[in-house]
């Protein structure tokens, strides 16, 4: 054997072997990827509102946004309601950051803005009270970014175990 018949038995040994590695690396990263915790991914079902805040955004809600929304939130002659299967479709899937920051830059429609975060923070704890997600024991942010890391999830998930 030559010098140059040996280099290419080696190159063709190589070569194969070198895909397996690469693919084993890749595929393994794979795995880490999906394994990857979820802990502290939180969505609407985790108690992120209390009910002292719901109460408080209750009482805003009834002077800011009732006239258009109605009482009960299933809207009115214009408005869209805020409850219900519509409501929860439209929202599934986005966070409650998303719906922050439309209450923030587009409501009260005759006047956005106009309210402190604070205001829209428990108004949205009204709303997510009517929508039946439990109570917790800390208030919702005021900061949408914040907001952003909690899921808006219109179904229950199967309880963890
Ligand atoms: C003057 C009437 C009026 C008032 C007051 C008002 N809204 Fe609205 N709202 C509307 C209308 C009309 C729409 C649908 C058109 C649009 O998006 O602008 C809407 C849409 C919305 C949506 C989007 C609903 C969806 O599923 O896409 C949300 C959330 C909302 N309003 C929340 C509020 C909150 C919270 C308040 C009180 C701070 C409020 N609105 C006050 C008229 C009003």
């Amino acid at each position: 054997m030559n010098i140059r018949q040996r280099t290419m038995t080696t190159v063709k040994l190589t070569y194969p072997s070198t895909i397996l590695v690469v693919a084993a690396i890749a595929t393994s990263l794979c795995l880490l990827r999906a394994q990857a915790p979820a802990a502290d991914s939180r969505s609407v079902w985790d108690g992120v509102y209390t009910e002292e805040q719901a109460k408080r955004g209750e009482s805003v809600y009834h002077k800011e946004c009732a006239a258009c929304h109605g009482d009960m939130l299933i809207g009115g002659e214009s408005a869209p309601p805020l409850t219900g299967g519509a409501f929860l479709a439209n929202w599934n899937g986005l966070s409650v950051g998303d719906l922050f920051d439309r209450i923030r830059k587009t409501m009260p429609q005759s006047a956005p803005g106009r309210l402190t975060r604070q205001q829209d923070a428990d108004i949205l704890a009204f709303m997510l009270s009517v929508n039946k997600f439990p109570a917790g024991k800390t208030e919702l942010y005021r900061q949408s970014e914040m907001l952003k890391e909690i899921r808006f999830e219109a179904a229950k998930p199967a309880p963890k175990k």
